[in-house]
């Protein structure tokens, strides 16, 4: 079965270097020299500063919530993402409270964010779906005008600019997922990045139980340490950065030109790369899907639903407006693997498939 996702796997004599290392060392964790060596490069690599690898995507979202330190307040954010956006919200006791996306681009509609404000809110929350970059310019002025803090969910976007600078380095503090599964990985794994210097220092602690000196405990803290393994993975992935792209891209492109007439591809934002972690596809309703999903499952492929169920459904969450539009991308939407030898036959399944029911529906 082909899956929507393929762990890349790095070069094996480089990687097997790495883990001789360690070896010799026996340094496997508490802020390593891989760790701290990574942290460096991935901060020159994508031009951002105060960097912190964390244990995952996950954990940085609620790491990034315990470094608020709030209490009883509500996180505006976005019901069309991976359920860690919004879990993490929840486990740190926080509410979250959705804005509903937009259709075309499938992110945070800033014109929904607004009228959500009361006294209870502290921060918004969003993804950049996809990849795509969100309206940052205006979600970060009606954060200032309001005095909140914004944090982005950057998981799938570790190959985009927004406005020449990695969108890494927007919002008071991005994260991303480092999981196998993305386009940069180290196994489990994840960063945070944080505009304010002082707070930066202060979540270096935070990461190491509040430990901030030997038997000085100064803050509440927890383990939210990357381990040498994962580091050194992401040393080596790191090197290969530029293949991995340019494979990516080049499936992508070979997507967009098959399908664009065809079925409706996420609309970008002009002001930010063209990302190339994901290719979804979204069909006129959910029957059409559900036609192409079996087709292509028949044939070995297995395209997914993502993002489903939409996260206002969620039994932890009280949600008591529908995002209808998070709800109805999320039922007609099909992401479809992006691996060099299956673009052509997923392309034509798509297609074929289409142009049947098209023509069938047209005759009867
Ligand atoms: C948008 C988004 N946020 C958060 C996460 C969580 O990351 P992790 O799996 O590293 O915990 C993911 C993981 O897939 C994700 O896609």
């Amino acid at each position: 079965m082909i899956y929507v996702t393929k762990i890349y796997m790095p070069d094996r004599e480089k990687f097997k270097s790495y883990i001789d290392g360690i070896y010799e060392s026996g340094w496997l964790t508490n802020n390593g020299p891989l760790v701290q060596e990574l942290e460096k490069k991935l901060e020159d690599f994508l031009g951002v500063k105060n960097l912190l690898c964390l244990s995952s995507g996950t954990d940085a979202l609620q790491f990034a919530y315990r470094l608020l330190e709030v209490e009883d307040k509500e996180v505006i954010t976005t019901p069309f993402s991976f359920v860690s956006t919004v879990s993490a919200i929840a486990a740190e006791r926080l509410t979250p409270v959705f804005a509903d996306i937009d259709k075309d681009t499938y992110n945070m509609d800033p014109k929904n964010i607004e009228r959500l404000i009361n006294d209870k809110t502290c921060a918004i929350a969003p993804c950049h779906v996809f990849g795509n970059a969100c309206e940052i310019d205006e979600i970060d002025a009606i954060a200032k005008k309001h005095d909140l803090k914004v944090i982005y969910d950057a998981s799938h976007a570790f190959d985009v600019e927004y406005k020449g600078k990695h969108i890494l380095g927007y919002g008071d503090m991005s994260i991303i997922s480092f999981h196998a599964t993305k386009m940069f990985h180290t196994v489990e794994g994840g960063a945070i990045v944080i505009k304010d210097d002082a707070l930066y220092e202060k979540a270096k602690v935070v990461r190491n139980y509040g430990i901030d000196a030997p038997d000085s405990v100064s803050m509440l803290g927890v383990n939210s340490k990357l381990n040498e393994v994962g580091a050194a993975m992401g040393l080596c992935m790191l090197e290969e950065e530029d293949i991995i792209h340019k494979e990516r891209k080049k499936s992508h492109e070979f997507y967009t030109r098959k399908l664009r007439e065809f079925v409706q591809l996420q609309e970008k934002n002009p002001s930010a790369d063209q990302s190339y972690s994901y290719f979804p596809v979204v069909f006129d309703d959910e029957n059409e899907m559900d036609q192409v999903r079996t087709a292509l499952f028949e044939k070995g492929v297995a395209a997914r639903q993502y993002f489903k169920p939409s996260l206002d459904t969620l039994p932890y969450v009280n949600c008591s407006e529908v995002m209808e539009n998070s709800r109805d991308i999320a039922s007609r939407i099909l992401v479809i693997p992006m691996h060099s030898g299956v673009e052509p036959m997923v392309a034509e399944t798509i297609i074929d498939t289409l142009s049947n029911m098209r023509t069938y529906e047209q005759a009867s």
